[in-house]
């Protein structure tokens, strides 16, 4: 598996990573570590885990050509030849986290763990948590900041169906760093019985390297159906950034091979320069938060802004390591789209194609004509682009409703 992950120096990608947590979980950390090592390599688990896979979350997901939606953004045919969504919104449960969240609890409950928390933004992770636990058996705490209980209520209506219990914390900007804040205390405090089921490619070591090798799944389908379908590789793969584990996921199936571009976009929210984004690549610096050594936004002192997103998914201050090598080495490039540009392109696609994206997938969109631009001036003729469509925006549907139809909805 190609990666940027140094093998010699486990949990570091170039100087961002690590281990920034207190003493107490380090154990937890090594257990796990020893874990994905031994039972997250045996044939049992890796035979268990892909026919779930397949006739649960109903992998390998499809590879959608996105014509009109092509024809829309370059009419000319200059800059973009062909157009692929791969389509994690067609996963069980509607978007990409099930694939890492059946991962880790079926890990989990091999290791004879008893109980299952996780934090949650959009209450995608949260779904695809409680989904798992229920699956398997296992009782499930989510923590969800009270503001994105607010604004993704279908999920936490879905999450209690499931049987999870859902702790609104009503700490700080009440979104999803005070749910991941709130979840490690609760790790720390129950460690022997519990697993924390982290839902990004983030976190202290061995999370981001977990997440995203669960989440390669989507780049390693995504090339052998370009291949099958074009005949060669894409010129560039997209995906939005928030921890960014579906970006990690994309990226990975194609990471070693030079010739394609990586894209990943984040969240600008009311612009970069204003105080109410979540652009941590962008406009972040490097800082430590909840465990690793990355990209964050923060202040001079390091303490941490609160993000902001229309995008309860993208609206985290932080970002997954890997992320941030990527960026300092200049294999991938990071680019931001805002809260107003997302709504345009949510509401394109489903006129265009007849999909709703989620809000955190419709920010990549909204920057596919400057990414084609880029792309074939840099090849000398129309790109071939495949964009991670990473979730389903059935639980986006009251923003947009009101901020897409605004009066056309009555
Ligand atoms: C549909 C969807 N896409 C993307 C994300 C962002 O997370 P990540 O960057 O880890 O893929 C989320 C997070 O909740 C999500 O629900």
């Amino acid at each position: 598996m190609p990666s940027s992950h140094h093998p010699q120096n486990p949990g570091w990608y170039g100087p961002y990573g690590g281990r920034f947590v207190s003493e107490t979980l380090i154990p937890a950390l090594d257990e796990l570590t020893e874990a994905i090592a031994g039972i997250g390599t045996s044939e049992a688990y890796k035979t268990e885990l892909n026919a779930l896979l397949t006739n649960y979350v109903g992998r390998p997901t499809p590879l959608t050509e996105a014509h009109r939606l092509a024809r829309e953004i370059d009419p000319s045919k200059k800059t973009i030849g062909r157009l692929f969504f791969k389509r994690e919104d067609l996963c069980h449960t509607g978007a990409h986290k099930i694939n890492n969240a059946i991962g880790q609890v079926l890990l989990a409950s091999k290791m004879g763990k008893t109980r299952i928390i996780a934090e949650t933004g959009a209450g995608q992770h949260g779904v695809a948590t409680a989904t798992a636990c229920a699956l398997i058996g296992l009782p499930c705490e989510v923590y969800m900041g009270a503001e994105d209980v607010k604004r993704q209520a279908p999920n936490v209506g879905r999450m209690k169906l499931l049987g999870a219990k859902v702790i609104a914390v009503e700490s700080g900007s009440k979104t999803l760093k005070d749910a991941m804040n709130e979840a490690l205390r609760d790790w720390v405090t129950n460690v022997a019985t519990t697993h924390y089921c982290i839902g990004s490619a983030a976190g202290p070591h061995p999370y981001p390297e977990l997440v995203a090798k669960l989440q390669s799944i989507i780049g390693t389908e995504a090339r052998a159906q370009l291949m099958e379908r074009t005949g060669r590789l894409p010129d560039a793969a997209v995906a939005c950034v928030g921890g960014g584990s579906n970006a990690i996921g994309m990226f990975r199936g194609f990471l070693a091979a030079a010739s394609v571009k990586l894209y990943g976009v984040e969240a600008a929210g009311h612009g970069v320069a204003t105080d109410k984004h979540a652009a941590t690549l962008t406009a972040g610096r490097v800082g430590i938060l909840h465990g690793s050594k990355s990209f964050v936004l923060c202040d001079e002192g390091g303490q941490i802004k609160e993000a902001h997103s229309i995008s309860a998914g993208l609206d985290y201050p932080g970002v997954g390591p890997e992320h941030s090598w990527l960026k300092t080495s200049g294999r991938a490039r990071y680019l931001s789209a805002t809260d107003e540009e997302a709504l345009a392109a949510a509401s394109l696609v489903a006129r265009t194609e007849g999909i709703i994206p989620a809000l955190e997938t419709s920010h990549p969109i909204a920057k596919l004509g400057e990414i084609a631009s880029e792309v074939a001036k840099g090849i000398g003729r129309p790109a071939t682009i495949v964009l991670c469509l990473s979730g389903r925006g059935d639980k986006d549907l009251e923003t947009l409703l009101a901020r897409c139809l605004g009066n056309e909805a009555n």
